[in-house]
């Protein structure tokens, strides 16, 4: 049997001055549509995460936030289907731009403790317990 693919994805808990976090709900018709997700993706080849992370928060967002805003946090594994994800998320209170739907997708903020009962895709959810002890 051949090994899942793995797949490399960084996503952002953006934080506001009120400490909440961003979500994004994933669009119809894609993988997990309707579930809200820590906004990020796909690592793609030659990439940094770091590089990889500006790009989505640019494409998705229409923000701007820079390689030092960016700090580490946490990061998770999940075995779905098709491939296995590895999910690293940083912590960024700090960018450019307010934070809208490129695609249309809407989004909330949401305090960090009331995560646990949103639908969150199930890399995402291993997440929010560090999160939590660290904002
Ligand atoms: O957003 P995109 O489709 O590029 O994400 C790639 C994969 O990573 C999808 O299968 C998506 O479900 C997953 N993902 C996730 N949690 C995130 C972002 C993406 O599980 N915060």
């Amino acid at each position: 049997m051949n090994p899942l693919p793995i797949r490399m994805v960084v996503a952002a808990a953006l934080i506001d001055r009120d400490g909440r976090v961003l979500l994004a709900e994933r669009p119809a018709g894609k993988h997990l549509a309707g579930t809200w997700e820590f906004p990020g993706g796909k690592v793609e080849t030659g990439e940094t995460p770091e590089a990889a992370l500006i790009r989505e928060l640019r494409e998705e967002l229409g923000i701007e936030t820079e390689a030092s805003c960016l700090a580490p946090a946490t990061f998770a594994s999940h075995a779905y289907e098709h491939f296995h994800l590895v999910l690293m998320l940083y912590v960024c209170r700090k960018w450019q731009g307010t934070p809208h739907g490129h695609d249309g997708q809407r989004l909330r903020w949401e305090r960090v403790n009331d995560l646990f009962s949103i639908d969150m895709p199930p890399a995402d959810r291993p997440l929010i317990g560090t999160l939590a002890a660290l904002i």
